[in-house]
């Protein structure tokens, strides 16, 4: 069986966190409170609805469904008005050394991202050709860290889960890949990511024999 790599999209491919981070905290001050970089960790992986539910609870506010619908609206919009700015420069350093490499060398790759503003981005990026799958916020029902963005990308791949390679930069999403029996990468911190079976602070820290070494272990 063979081996197949799967990709988070937010914070790994491209630094959409930052993006991210803005909108949720403006839709947060604009409410009345505000929240820190640390508790930010907890929000990436996390679909939109959860991650306005953790927001709200920090700030003891509750809103009615039409307003939480509202807010997720609108964040939303934010969200989309730096995303249009994108282009090619905003793929991470390092990353394109990697797809190149996968893609030379025929192992099978997937987008696997909680955003249902996932293929939008990779269009942007000039990416959404490369995938050989893509699974993203519109096709799953669990969020990560339930593996099942990561399951169903792999059996889109026709690969084993445990022959399938996972890089993440959220907590949330190294748990779903380490539930998935994957072996999962974390991109970041490592007093954050410490879950992880490896951690590495940027693409630009992994080398291709690395990669190597990858295509050859089993978890
Ligand atoms: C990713 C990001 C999260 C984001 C989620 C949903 O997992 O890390 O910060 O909330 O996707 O993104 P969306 O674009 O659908 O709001
Ligand atoms: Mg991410």
């Amino acid at each position: 069986n063979h081996k197949a790599f799967i990709f988070d999209l937010d914070g790994v491919i491209v630094d959409t966190a930052k993006f991210h981070f803005l909108a949720w905290r403006k839709l947060a001050n604009d409410l009345g409170f505000d929240f820190t970089e640390e508790q930010n960790e907890q929000l990436k992986g996390v679909s939109r609805v959860e991650s306005l539910k953790k927001i709200l609870k920090w700030g003891n506010m509750e809103l009615s469904e039409e307003e939480f619908n509202r807010q997720m609206a609108l964040k939303n919009e934010n969200y989309l008005s730096y995303v249009e700015e994108m282009d090619d420069a905003e793929i991470l350093p390092g990353v394109p050394k990697v797809l190149n490499y996968l893609i030379e060398n025929k192992i099978p790759f997937a987008l696997g991202s909680a955003s249902k503003n996932a293929r939008t981005i990779l269009k942007k990026i000039d990416l959404y050709e490369k995938f050989d799958a893509i699974v993203d916020g519109t096709d799953v029902s669990k969020a990560k860290p339930d593996p099942e963005v990561f399951l169903i990308a792999a059996e889109k791949l026709n690969a084993e889960p445990h022959n399938c390679v996972v890089f993440e930069d959220s907590v949330a999403g190294v748990q779903a890949a380490n539930i998935g029996k994957m072996t999962s990468i974390g991109i970041g911190d490592e007093k954050v990511l410490n879950e992880a079976d490896y951690v590495f602070t940027d693409f630009t820290e992994i080398e291709i024999e690395f990669i190597e070494k990858l295509l050859r272990n089993q978890k």
